[in-house]
């Protein structure tokens, strides 16, 4: 079941010149949904990973299944001022704009084996400080996972310069 047929592509949203791969497609076929978690976690050895991590808001989508089916608790990596208890946060450039991301200082405890979960991978912006948060607190990085890789906006050779391993489902120019 080709996962990338079932991306839609909106040209020139949210602003001119970015063409947005648009999961929405793929999440409301039930095959589609259903193959990309399994194509994920069946990636993974349930031994070596201790907790899923995903970053606001389409890596919610993707993480916390996958969670669920490798049999681990589920992290959030949410959107400045969401989270309610005490939070490490980092600033980050996206492909259009800026943000910021936090994560519960009590979500990760050393040595924890992290598997980070997102839709997509662009400048690697938002990876770099999900995955820089979690290592502040100690904990390592399995893999850094995505359903899409947008490997010409440079962010897989990013994270991989930093010492991570990256993985995507499929790939758009
Ligand atoms: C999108 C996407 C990734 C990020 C990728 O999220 O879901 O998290 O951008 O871009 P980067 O690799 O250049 O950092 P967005 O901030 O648009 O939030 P959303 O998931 O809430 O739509
Ligand atoms: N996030 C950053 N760039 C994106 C794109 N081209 N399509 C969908 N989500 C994105």
């Amino acid at each position: 079941m080709p996962i990338k047929s079932r991306i839609r592509t909106i040209p020139h949203y949210p602003r001119h010149g970015i063409m947005f791969r648009d999961i929405t497609t793929l999440l409301k076929d039930p095959l589609g949904l259903y193959t990309t978690i399994q194509e994920i976690a069946n990636r993974y050895d349930v031994v070596t990973i201790d907790k899923v991590a995903g970053i606001e808001s389409r890596g919610f989508i993707i993480g916390a299944p996958v969670a669920y089916q490798l049999g681990k608790g589920f992290v959030p990596i949410r959107k400045q001022n969401k989270l309610p208890a005490e939070t490490l946060g980092r600033d980050y450039q996206l492909e259009y704009g800026s943000d910021r991301i936090e994560i519960h200082v009590d979500a990760i405890q050393p040595g924890d084996q992290v598997l980070l979960i997102d839709d997509l991978i662009a400048t690697g912006g938002t990876a770099e400080a999900a995955a820089g948060l979690i290592e502040d607190m100690g904990g390592e990085i399995v893999e850094c996972c995505f359903v899409i890789d947008l490997p010409d906006v440079g962010g897989r050779a990013r994270l991989e310069k930093l010492g991570h391993s990256v993985f995507a489902l499929c790939e758009f120019e």
